[in-house]
């Protein structure tokens, strides 16, 4: 391993809510590794978001921690939501804290891989042979389109009846970035983007198509593209999913088709995400890593979460946000050897494997970067 210490890398921490406070524990002992075994030293600040921080300040995300945020070279977020906070106004929801943050940060890429671990090949709902080996990446935008889009709102008419309006908006620029993001990260995999879109219905569909290909056209002519319909992605995404490396697609369908895919590999508890911004010209990029899963109220404070999720983000922010793909390979083989040694949260569990709590798969994975590093 090299030697890497010494530029300290500030990462804000931000738990959330649910199973985020338990899954981040673990994760924070996989990142206390690294500085114990001194192979890189990181500044952890904590905040609140969500839930945690409207029971303590009476919003999802203070400017206080917006800003450190923003100041930060990364963020891991946990997960936040939850029936308590349910019946808030919209602008008070849990949520808003995370929607913040990604617009403010203008964390405009989200990348949420689809692997399959050779273990889990059979936790799949769908038959091991059509997910094992599976490594796909769907790129997600984030700032735009529906979420952010305006008009927006519930506005009642004259006979008294309410209507209520979102607006699928995005412009070229918009779209060119991420396609963009998505031709990169094709150029050190397989090569193919599929850009995902409802063209058929939508003009705003139209215009990612047409953007793409000229993206393609003139800076990624080694990258092959192909379109597809959002309604047949995610019926290709369960009959075929290996058919696909990277796919492109808006903020909304990104959402349901990431699920989707998430599914493929045996658990919601297995996926991360990374959620970039504009590379600056030092390189340097602003950056949030989640575990695609939400904050699981159901199951929260009784120890069985899977961390693995939110412990491969941290692995995600080795790669994507200090350089480091060595030290992320070694926690991204970590999990693959908890995984083959039959280690399973609930989620995952299967007839011939035993059960962990979180706290457990946590040690496994300790155990396992202890003997590698
Ligand atoms: C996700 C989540 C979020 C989203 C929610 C929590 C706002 O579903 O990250 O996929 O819809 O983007
Ligand atoms: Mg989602």
């Amino acid at each position: 391993m090299p030697q890497t210490r010494g530029s300290n890398r500030k990462v804000l921490v931000l738990a959330g809510d649910g199973i985020g406070p338990e899954i981040m524990r673990q994760t924070l002992r996989v990142i206390e590794f690294f500085d114990h075994r001194h192979i890189a030293s990181f500044e952890v600040t904590e905040g609140l978001v969500g839930g945690a921080a409207l029971d303590e300040h009476g919003v999802p995300l203070t400017d206080e921690t917006m800003a450190a945020a923003v100041a930060s070279d990364a963020v891991l977020f946990g997960a936040v939501g939850g029936a308590k906070w349910d019946s808030l106004p919209f602008e008070l929801r849990p949520e808003r804290g995370i929607l913040r943050l990604r617009k403010e940060m203008d964390l405009f890429a989200n990348l949420r891989p689809a692997v399959v671990f050779d273990a889990l090949a059979d936790a799949s709902s769908l038959k091991p042979e059509l997910v094992a080996g599976l490594d796909l990446m769907i790129v997600r935008e984030l700032t735009g389109g529906i979420y952010f889009g305006a008009p927006r709102g519930v506005e009642t008419l004259p006979d008294g009846s309410r209507r209520g309006v979102n607006t699928e908006v995005y412009t070229e620029a918009e779209i060119e970035r991420v396609v963009r993001v998505a031709c990169d990260l094709a150029r050190k995999r397989r090569a193919r983007v599929c850009e995902v879109d409802k063209a058929n219905v939508m003009e705003s569909g139209g215009l990612w198509r047409d953007v793409a290909q000229r993206v393609r056209d003139a800076d990624f002519r080694d990258v092959e593209l192909s379109f597809m319909y959002a309604d047949n992605c995610a019926m290709q995404l369960v009959r075929s999913p290996k058919q696909f490396d990277v796919i492109v697609t808006s903020n909304l369908f990104g959402d349901l088709l990431s699920d989707c895919a998430a599914m493929l590999t045996g658990s919601l508890g297995m996926l991360p995400s990374a959620s970039l911004g504009q590379a600056g010209t030092d390189g340097r990029r602003r950056a949030l890593y989640e575990p695609v899963h939400g904050s699981a109220p159901d199951i929260a404070g009784k120890d069985v979460a899977n961390p693995l999720a939110c412990i491969l983000s941290f692995a995600m922010m080795l790669r994507y946000s200090f350089d480091m793909a060595e030290e992320a390979a070694l926690v991204e083989d970590a999990v693959r050897r908890a995984l083959a040694l039959g280690v399973r949260t609930g989620d995952i569990i299967q007839s011939n494997t035993g059960r962990v709590s979180t706290r457990g798969m946590g040690d496994t994975v300790l155990r396992e970067l202890e003997k590698a590093a």
